[in-house]
């Protein structure tokens, strides 16, 4: 129901009045997915979210998106652009960036990232994701899923509307393999 239909209907009843209008406001305020889950999600300026992955060698976190934030490599446009997967994320990569989604496509618990590996790596059953969240290893069925996100004056939202379902097995764009020890063993 839209706002305006709300106050409609508010208006319409016992309640209408400045106590309606107080509860319609409320309510639609409850209601609103601006900047959270299910919304599209403000996630700061473009260029300070990859100056501080690059000093900390970690994804950005956003937590309101439930997602993380990681640069998308220019020498692996070429590839993605073949990859039917990720046609709704594209011109997100062009930009330089991935927004992916923290749960694991095997059974759902949140991966956490190994600054060791430098992958993605779940504790619960050791699946493994590149970077860019394409799938390395265990029992995961593919890559882990997405968002798509927007630039604009220099600000990075993401679009978590829509999960976009991450790259089949055997998708590897970036070629990345671990730079150290993995976290999780199993897998
Ligand atoms: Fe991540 Fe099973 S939930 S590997």
């Amino acid at each position: 129901m839209t706002r305006r239909e709300l106050l409609g209907r508010l208006l319409r009843t016992p309640f209408a009045g400045a106590g309606g209008l107080v509860l319609a406001f409320l309510w639609a305020g409850c209601t609103s997915t601006e900047n959270r889950f299910g919304g599209v999600v403000t996630a700061g300026r473009l260029t300070d979210i990859l100056g501080q992955i690059r000093r900390t060698r970690e994804p950005v976190y956003v937590l309101s998106a439930r997602a993380y934030v990681n640069p998308f490599p220019v020498s692996a446009l070429p590839a993605a652009r073949d990859v039917a997967a990720y046609s709704k994320v594209l011109s997100g990569y062009e930009a330089g960036v991935v927004a992916l989604y923290q749960k694991c496509v095997h059974l759902g618990c949140r991966v956490p990232w190994c600054k060791t590996s430098q992958w993605f790596e779940c504790p619960c059953h050791g699946s493994k994701y590149n970077r860019v969240g394409e799938k390395k290893g265990g029992p995961a069925p593919r890559g882990l899923d997405r968002f798509a996100v927007r630039i604009e004056g220099g600000n990075l939202s993401i679009d978590t509307r829509t999960i976009v379902v991450g790259p089949p097995i055997g998708t590897d764009t970036t070629r990345q393999e671990a730079d150290g020890p993995h976290c999780v063993s199993i897998g």
